[in-house]
């Protein structure tokens, strides 16, 4: 999610350590039980797999997932809203409006902790909120979560934490996606947070591999962590102090960071399914989706590789990897797009097709006449919309691309996540009690900042794909 609110103007407060680099560690010397979700005989009937456009469980039947992003990656690195509620109290709320998926967002420091720590273990609650609010405002956060969250102490840890929230959502029947968010923990995205690229300086690539792996282990006790994602929005790295200095951001770089991320997880965990996300804040997908050549794909704001077209062409090929069918593709649309008209659905339409929603093998829209742009996809894959959203108020029932998208993904059966479930976050971009009008949930997580629009717009198009 890249929206800033003008609000919200205060600098970051320095409150997280930096992330200490070094050598990628061995997930080996974590504690996690080895178990395994294969091939269960009950809900969700795991693990998932992919057959052309769709997401399928071992009974071969279609999953579609329809639900809500819960922000997980801000400075204490524990889930937003555990002070106002229970675990079981926010998941009933998501569960109420007929969702039955989660992207739960986290950021890399979370993992890159338990390994500095030296000793394997996770970090306390109290520390992470002491570390990320301050002495008074943590030590009076934890006593909140803990007096609503039967069982937590002080000391439970942030992937007990984790663990208690897949255990619940397992017994409601809701999916928990883990979406790493950004590597250094804060308010995402812009181009200048150091979390935009492979590289960038929050977004160190061999640690982000360790991160990946390190969930892939995570989920294999949970049953309904069937998939999680490769990264947040990628973009653009620009260094306010040396706005020129680029670092590779191509379709190249992509494939070669996504293909070597992909592997490590398929050895961690070959169940697991990945949702790759675009170019762009994660609108683009098109060079891999139409089977472009790397080498001169058309790609908004990229490095040009200036002898492309002299180069031998490099096509990514999704079939010929040993995780052909653990692929899923994942893009976002907001109105805030710097490149995009969401000004109509008909173009809005065209835009998704070329962006690779023409993986679902769809017709070509007809707007495609005027953008001219509509290649066919070279492969059936699924493609989910994981990330869109915009105030939650009246302006809801006819905001134009809203209900573009709504009609859009009941039309072809789109799995979809809202941004977001956090009415309110201990701490964004330097304040602390922020409240979000763009969030389904209330500031104090007991209801919705917009109840009308969670029974006539959420619960409605839920139904419509979920029956
Ligand atoms: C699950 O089963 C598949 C094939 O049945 C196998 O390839 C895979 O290694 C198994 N995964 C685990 C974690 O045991
Ligand atoms: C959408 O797909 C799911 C399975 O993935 C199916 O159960 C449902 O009936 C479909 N809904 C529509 C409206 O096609
Ligand atoms: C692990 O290291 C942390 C940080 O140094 C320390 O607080 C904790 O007590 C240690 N835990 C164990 C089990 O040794
Ligand atoms: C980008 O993010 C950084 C770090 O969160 C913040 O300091 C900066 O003000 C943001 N810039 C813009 C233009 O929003
Ligand atoms: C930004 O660029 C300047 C000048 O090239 C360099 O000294 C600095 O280290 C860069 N900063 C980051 C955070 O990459
Ligand atoms: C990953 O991205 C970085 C930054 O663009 C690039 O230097 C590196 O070559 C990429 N890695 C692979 C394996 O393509
Ligand atoms: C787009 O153009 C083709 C070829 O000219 C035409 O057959 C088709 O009907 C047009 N589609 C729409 C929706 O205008
Ligand atoms: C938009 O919604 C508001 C509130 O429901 C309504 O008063 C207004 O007439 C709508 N505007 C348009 C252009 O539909
Ligand atoms: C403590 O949190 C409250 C919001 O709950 C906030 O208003 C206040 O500024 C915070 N205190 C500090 C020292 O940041």
């Amino acid at each position: 999610m890249s929206f800033v609110p003008k609000l919200l103007t205060a600098s970051l407060a320095a409150t997280v350590s930096a992330v200490v680099l070094g050598d990628a560690g061995e997930i080996s010397s974590l504690s996690y039980p080895r178990q395994s979700n294969n091939g269960s005989s009950e809900w969700p009937y795991g693990p998932f797999s992919t057959r052309g456009r769709d997401i399928v469980n071992t009974r071969g039947e279609a999953v579609t997932w329809a639900g809500v992003n819960w922000p997980g990656s801000g400075e204490t690195m524990v889930p937003e809203g555990l002070e106002w509620a229970s675990v079981e109290d926010i998941l009933d709320q998501v569960k109420s409006v007929g969702f039955n998926f989660i992207r739960l967002t986290y950021a890399d420091q979370a993992i890159n902790e338990i390994y500095d720590r030296g000793n394997g273990s996770d970090v306390p609650l109290e520390v992470a909120m002491i570390q990320g609010l301050g002495m008074e405002n943590g030590t009076k956060v934890t006593r909140e979560i803990v007096a609503k969250n039967p069982g937590w102490t002080k000391d439970t840890t942030r992937f007990e934490i984790w663990d208690k929230i897949a255990e619940v959502a397992a017994s409601k029947q809701i999916y928990i996606h883990p979406d790493v968010h950004v590597g250094k923990a804060q308010w995402c995205c812009n181009n200048t947070d150091g979390n935009a690229w492979f590289d960038d300086y929050n977004f160190p690539v061999n640690k982000w591999q360790r991160g990946l792996k390190f969930i892939a282990e995570w989920a294999k006790p949970h049953p309904n962590v069937v998939s999680m994602s490769l990264r947040n929005e990628l973009r653009r790295a620009i260094n306010e102090s040396s706005p020129t200095s680029t670092i590779g951001y191509n379709w190249l770089s992509l494939v070669g960071n996504y293909t070597s991320a992909t592997d490590a997880i398929y050895e961690t965990n070959p169940d697991i399914l990945v949702t790759w996300s675009g170019m762009q804040y994660d609108q683009d997908l098109s060079a891999l989706t139409s089977g472009l050549n790397l080498n001169t794909a058309p790609c908004y704001k990229c490095d040009a590789v200036r002898d492309g077209y002299r180069r031998p062409p490099i096509v990514f090929d999704l079939a010929s990897h040993p995780w052909a069918n653990k692929v899923v593709w994942e893009l976002h649309l907001y109105s805030m797009s710097e490149n995009l008209d969401t000004g109509n659905c008909p173009i809005i339409e065209a835009e998704f097709y070329q962006a690779g929603f023409n993986a679902l093998g769809i017709e070509k829209p007809g707007a495609c006449n005027t953008t001219k742009d509509c290649p066919d996809a070279v492969r059936q894959t699924p493609v989910i919309l994981s990330e869109f959203g915009s105030a939650q108020d009246a302006t809801l029932f006819n905001d134009t691309l809203q209900g573009c998208i709504q009609q859009y993904t009941r039309k072809h059966n789109i799995s979809w996540a809202v941004w977001s479930l956090a009415g309110s976050y201990r701490i964004r971009s330097g304040a602390q009690g922020v409240p979000d009008t763009w969030a389904l949930g209330n500031y104090e997580w007991n209801g919705w900042n917009y109840p009308t629009g969670i029974e006539k717009w959420w619960k409605p198009w839920a139904k419509a794909q979920l029956g």
